[in-house]
């Protein structure tokens, strides 16, 4: 703060006053702390509680005196405040308001002062109770709650900068923006809503016959919808003068949409009305999310999860993993842009997949579920989305913004895709520079980072692409480009990749040419809504083979895994390895093959791991490397450098993880080289990547000592439930929050 502040000046000791009065005169920031009130019953309760040092006598005077003057007056009140107090305002005077409505206290402020002064920055704390008065003072009023400043092209930086200070320092989050977007935010959030309350307790309640009935049966909705019905009458009536505007336009939105309900209802539309119910439940629980901190739209690292495994153990009995992560995501894309009503079972409610089908909601399909894996996706059509209100948020997941992007590019509407602080460090030129190829146009941030802008109604056209990775993103994203493109697009593949995009597309009834290494599709075919079930995804299944694998007296099956070729690297390698792995009951669901896995403790040999395998298991290293370390000998990973580009560079976390636990490990730029031995305990850290926590959580079983791996929120990205089946099945893992 660099200008200094000897006296602050607080003009109404209500409940906002009489509190940021408090919260000041206890941190000393902000001088001494005095107290005008037009009643000076008010100001003497003020100095006896404590929540100001001195009591004003004269306005005039106090004004003059004053560095910093906050007007906690009703904003009806506002202009008459300002006239008094006007003349003596000098030129540095920081001045500040608390009204709830912001253009109106600017307009009177205009009219007061002709020239608004630097040091006026309007402001509106969003924090309240229903205790009114100096009495009620609460120095905590404003801990975590949000204050909008909405600075005037005339106020200083300096004067916004000590203001967004003055409310930090009680402990609120400054939101800076302008006048007409306060206005229409609040009266969105606020004022809508509470003339709701009042219009529909006053409707119910004109029912003379029957009012007291019908209040005596009035239930939980009717209680919690009607709660801000309680509210002050002649201060809302004054912010339905002051807002009016936007107001106004809130309630003009609010009737058009109960009209389409209303017809819906007449009519027994189904598809509205659960169109409707689903995109509220799905924005509230979305909401929810936000407030409670839990979402995929938080930066999952914020949360601190521990997992703490005990050494030792085995694992037996029989499970089930949740659905595969790679095929959820893409039951809700082509179930989305499918003609027809999807049902997917078995779906993955993790955040990652979770992410995805939170983006086609944003685009106006309407998805039921997930209920217990269950999915219900009202296809759009392959030209049936629409605009999403603001940017797609798809957290950690790589997936999601790699196929969205392809789909993106070939919209009518611009798009933007951002993600977390991981997936914001990865490199996404490998989808952007093909699909500029095609003619679309994406902006991304330095080095070819998220986010990722895309400029919607650009033509495509098919081109064929040569991968310069085994990359099964960069491929399908191409592919569902190529359903938009004019001509075919194709793309040939340096070794196998993941094909689930493919099979998938087929399934729907897309015609998909497979030639070797090429895959390549046209335009101008549909896809026709079917049935998914998705089977347990073997990248999470991994994490309990290779617990059997390295557990003697493990004996441990897996069911319903999906064992598509292009997904069974782990299988090979292990096997490879002196695993004693069996398939039983192999059957096709759905397109993709499934089997239950069955292994049993056996010891392991080190290898050199086939380059071919490295794409089959991409996601499974981190496990591997674990295997690695408890199997005898050396093995050799090398053909892997796309692990540095994964949710952390895998390599390096692993190596570091290792080494902090006493094995013997080297890394090099393509793999590592890793020593079987003994693994001691320690504290290791996952950098926030799933898949990193998870290996480390069953190198305990092989393990002397407790093992600590730090920062396992992103746990839950692609296996919810995770501690709960590990310790299920045997693994002494526990998970500690906060
Ligand atoms: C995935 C492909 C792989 C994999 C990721 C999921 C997919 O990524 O690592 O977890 O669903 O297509 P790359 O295609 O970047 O190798």
């Amino acid at each position: 703060m660099s200008k200094v502040i000897n006296k602050t000046l607080i003009i109404g000791l209500g409940l906002i006053g009489g509190s940021l009065a408090k919260a000041l005169r206890s941190n000393r920031r902000f001088g001494q702390i005095i107290g005008y009130d037009r009643d000076p019953d008010e100001t003497s309760v003020g100095i006896e509680l404590g929540v100001i040092d001195i009591a004003a006598e004269s306005l005039a005077d106090a004004v003059s005196e004053a560095d910093l003057v906050v007007l906690a007056v009703p904003v009806k009140a506002m202009e008459t405040v300002l006239v008094d107090i006007a003349p003596f305002i000098a030129e540095d005077t920081l001045i500040t308001d608390v009204g709830s409505t912001k253009a109106n206290v600017v307009a009177a402020a205009k009219r007061v002062f002709k020239t608004i002064p630097t040091g006026f920055v309007p402001g509106h704390p969003i924090a309240g109770s229903e205790k009114s008065g100096v009495a009620a003072a609460d120095e905590g009023l404003f801990d975590k709650h949000k204050v909008i400043l909405t600075p005037l092209a005339e106020s200083s930086s300096e004067a916004v900068n000590v203001f967004a200070d003055l409310w930090e320092s009680t402990g609120a989050e400054v939101l800076v923006m302008d006048v007409e977007k306060h206005d229409e935010v609040l009266a969105a959030t606020s004022h809508l809503p509470h003339m709701l309350a009042f219009s529909l307790v006053d409707t119910l309640a004109q029912e003379q016959d029957h009012n007291t009935d019908i209040f005596r049966y009035a239930a939980g909705g009717f209680r919690d919808f009607t709660r801000i019905a309680g509210s002050d009458p002649t201060m809302w009536h004054d912010i339905c003068l002051a807002n009016k505007d936007a107001l106004l336009s809130q309630l003009d939105r609010y009737i058009t949409g109960l009209g389409r309900l209303r017809t819906a209802i007449e009519c027994s539309d189904s598809e509205t009305m659960l169109g409707t119910f689903t995109r509220a439940r799905a924005a509230r629980e979305h909401f929810s999310r936000i407030l409670s901190g839990t979402a995929y739209s938080q930066d999952m690292s914020n949360q601190l999860v521990t997992f703490r495994a005990q050494p030792g153990g085995s694992v037996s009995g029989k499970i089930r993993v949740p659905g595969d992560k790679s095929i959820s995501h893409r039951s809700i894309m082509l179930g989305s842009l499918a003609d027809g009503v999807t049902e997917v079972s078995g779906f993955l409610e993790g955040e990652d997949s979770l992410a995805t089908l939170q983006s086609f909601r944003d685009m106006g399909v309407v998805i039921e579920g997930p209920v217990d894996g269950n999915v219900t996706i009202y296809g759009v059509g392959l030209n049936g989305l629409q605009a999403p209100p603001g940017p797609l948020y798809v957290g950690n997941s790589g997936t999601s913004m790699r196929l969205l992007s392809g789909l993106l590019a070939a919209q009518q509407f611009d798009t933007e895709l951002t993600g977390d602080a991981s997936l914001t460090k990865r490199p996404m030129g490998r989808v952007a520079d093909p699909l500029r190829l095609m003619g679309a146009e994406i902006e991304t941030a330095e080095n070819g980072r998220p986010p990722l802008k895309i400029k919607g109604g650009q033509p495509l056209k098919g081109i064929h692409y040569d991968m310069p990775m085994a990359s099964a993103q960069v491929k399908s994203c191409l592919l569902l480009a190529g359903l938009y493109a004019e001509g075919e697009t194709s793309v040939t593949e340096p070794a196998p990749t993941r094909d689930h995009t493919e099979r998938m597309l087929t399934g729907f009834g897309y015609p998909v040419k497979q030639e070797g290494a090429q895959a390549a599709v046209s335009p101008g075919g549909q896809l026709h809504a079917t049935k998914i079930d998705v089977p347990a995804d073997i990248s999470s299944a991994t994490f309990f083979m290779v617990a059997a694998a390295i557990a003697p007296g493990s004996d441990l099956t897996l069911e319903h895994v999906g064992i598509n070729p292009t997904r069974i690297g782990i299988i090979n390698i292990l096997r490879l390895m002196g695993a004693n792995l069996e398939l039983l009951n192999e059957r096709e669901v759905g397109g993709e093959p499934v089997a239950d896995i069955r292994i049993q403790y056996a010891p392991l040999k080190g290898i050199h791991i086939p380059e071919d395998q490295v794409p089959l298991a991409i996601d499974e290293f981190p496990a591997l490397f674990v295997a690695a370390a408890c199997a005898e000998g050396t093995t050799i990973v090398s053909g892997a450098e796309e692990l540095r580009v994964k949710e952390s560079d895998r390599i390096q976390s692993m190596v570091d993880g290792l080494k902090t636990l006493g094995v013997d490990i080297e890394g090099t730029p393509d793999g590592a080289i890793i020593q079987g031995g003994t693994i001691g305990g320690g504290v290791v850290e996952s950098h926030d990547d799933h898949r990193i926590a998870m290996s480390f959580c069953v190198a305990s079983l092989r393990a002397t000592d407790t093992i600590t791996i730090n920062d396992c929120a992103n746990v839950a990205t692609s296996f919810p439930g995770f501690v709960e089946l590990a310790k299920s099945a045997g693994i002494q893992v526990e998970k500690e929050e906060g």
